[in-house]
């Protein structure tokens, strides 16, 4: 017989039996939320997915995100809902880690409640540690309006298998990340190696090679010279003799390259005042750029350290940069120049930049990578070698540094050069 009780009893098993098919209805979703995210997702992607997951798990008011910086080590405000709630948020996050709540539920790696410090009204705040086995990635703050003793162990479950499944693909993404620019790193890297035996190989077959060119053509100039100054010759030899002075000009320039190409290496070292190197530099382009319309900002960070170097080879380096930027704006443009030192505390610091940016019309996708190499040129005969690039390549790695062109067409290029100055 069926009294009141029992059918009381079974709709109380159904209602809970329908509540545990819920939750695993829940937790089966939950689990399955990181084939949703993609690897190569942003950690702000990665939130957004996250934080929506969130928001259908817990009644909230806020929510906020704080990562851990990679340089810096603190939790850095990487996202606030809704945003005015920022502020609060920042200063929960002071409070919860002056009285040490904060570390502690690091350390238990769970979501936990908390009353809070910076908040009126009886509004408690759930922590949700995002956690991996290798490191602590961000802590998540969720502001509610419901009381802590409503809060049941089932919403806490699920919240706790939602910061796991965010801790993992965050730290997929990270991951990703830091393989991504180690990849671009190692192949930069043996791009630099390549060249640099390409130019060391050169450096070697010119060392030599240069001098015994440069003493003959010396002579035949000087005897296309005495033929020009010779009285009585017609118009055709005239302008022969004006060709054969104009090829061996430029044969003595090519050679006069590819000698100081070779003698990079052995340049003496003195401390060098990088920004007083440009100005100079600058100086010498000063009418040339007023007369091409080329506007020149400067921009150099007042308290650079000196460098250990070569002042002729660097002048000659900011000379190549200068007198490219020049030739790519036939019709006018911006140059800036700036330099910097490489904030301490980052992985770059110890060593100086150098920036030099023109608007002018930028090198092609398909021959950028050609631009480093001795007789790469795309200028007319005349007026290039194709050695200006090469050269100050040497240079700058005999100075322990490392050169590198972006470039887009038609937009401009930026020529970056960092050199060591410890
Ligand atoms: N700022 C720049 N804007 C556009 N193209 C550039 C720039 N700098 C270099 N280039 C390209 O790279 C090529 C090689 O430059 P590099 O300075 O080595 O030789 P060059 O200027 O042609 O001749 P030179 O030996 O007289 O300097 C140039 O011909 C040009 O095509
Ligand atoms: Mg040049």
């Amino acid at each position: 017989m069926i009294t009141d009780d029992s059918e009381k009893n079974i709709a109380l098993i159904e209602k809970g039996y329908q509540a545990v098919l819920e939750f695993i209805d829940q937790m089966e979703e939950i689990s399955q939320l990181q084939d949703k995210v993609d690897i190569t997702a942003n950690i702000n992607q990665i939130w957004k997915v996250f934080f929506n997951e969130i928001r259908n798990s817990i009644k909230m008011e806020a929510c906020a995100l704080f990562m851990v910086d990679e340089q810096s080590h603190e939790f850095v405000l990487k996202s606030a809902s809704p945003s005015s709630m920022s502020f609060v948020c920042q200063s929960e996050l002071e409070h919860q880690i002056e009285c040490g709540m904060f570390s502690w539920i690091i350390r238990r790696r769970k979501p936990a409640l908390v009353p809070s410090l910076a908040l009126k009204n009886n509004k408690t705040i759930i922590m949700l540690p995002l956690v991996t086995a290798k490191r602590t990635l961000g802590m998540v703050f969720i502001v509610t309006g419901i009381e802590e003793s409503a809060i049941t162990q089932e919403n806490m479950k699920l919240l706790a298998m939602l910061a796991k499944q965010c801790s993992l693909v965050m730290e997929n993404s990270l991951l990703y990340d830091r393989l991504k620019k180690d990849h671009e790193s190692l192949q930069r890297a043996q791009k630099q190696v390549l060249q640099a035996e390409k130019l060391a190989s050169i450096g070697r077959l010119t060392t030599g090679a240069s001098h015994e060119i440069l003493n003959p053509l010396n002579i035949l100039s000087g005897y296309i010279q005495l033929l020009a100054m010779k009285e009585g010759i017609d118009e055709r030899t005239t302008r022969y003799l004006s060709i054969m002075s104009e090829q061996t000009e430029r044969i003595s320039r090519i050679v006069n390259g590819l000698y100081q190409f070779s003698q990079t290496s052995g340049a003496s070292m003195e401390k060098v005042h990088i920004n007083t190197l440009i100005r100079k530099v600058f100086q010498l382009f000063e009418h040339e750029h007023r007369y091409d319309h080329i506007h020149n900002v400067l921009d150099l960070q007042e308290d650079l350290p000196p460098i250990e170097g070569n002042a002729d080879s660097l002048t000659q380096v900011m000379f190549t940069l200068l007198s490219n930027a020049r030739d790519a704006m036939p019709r006018g443009g911006e140059l800036n120049v700036s330099t910097r030192k490489m904030p301490s505390g980052s992985s770059d610091s110890g060593w100086i930049e150098i920036i030099c940016r023109d608007t002018g019309h930028g090198i092609p996708e398909d021959v950028i990578d050609k631009i480093f190499d001795p007789f790469f040129t795309t200028k007319t005969l005349k007026n290039g070698t194709g050695l200006g690039l090469s050269i100050s390549y040497g240079i700058i790695q005999n100075h322990g540094g490392t050169i590198r062109v972006d470039s887009k067409a038609n937009e401009g290029t930026t020529v970056v050069i960092r050199l060591p100055c410890r």
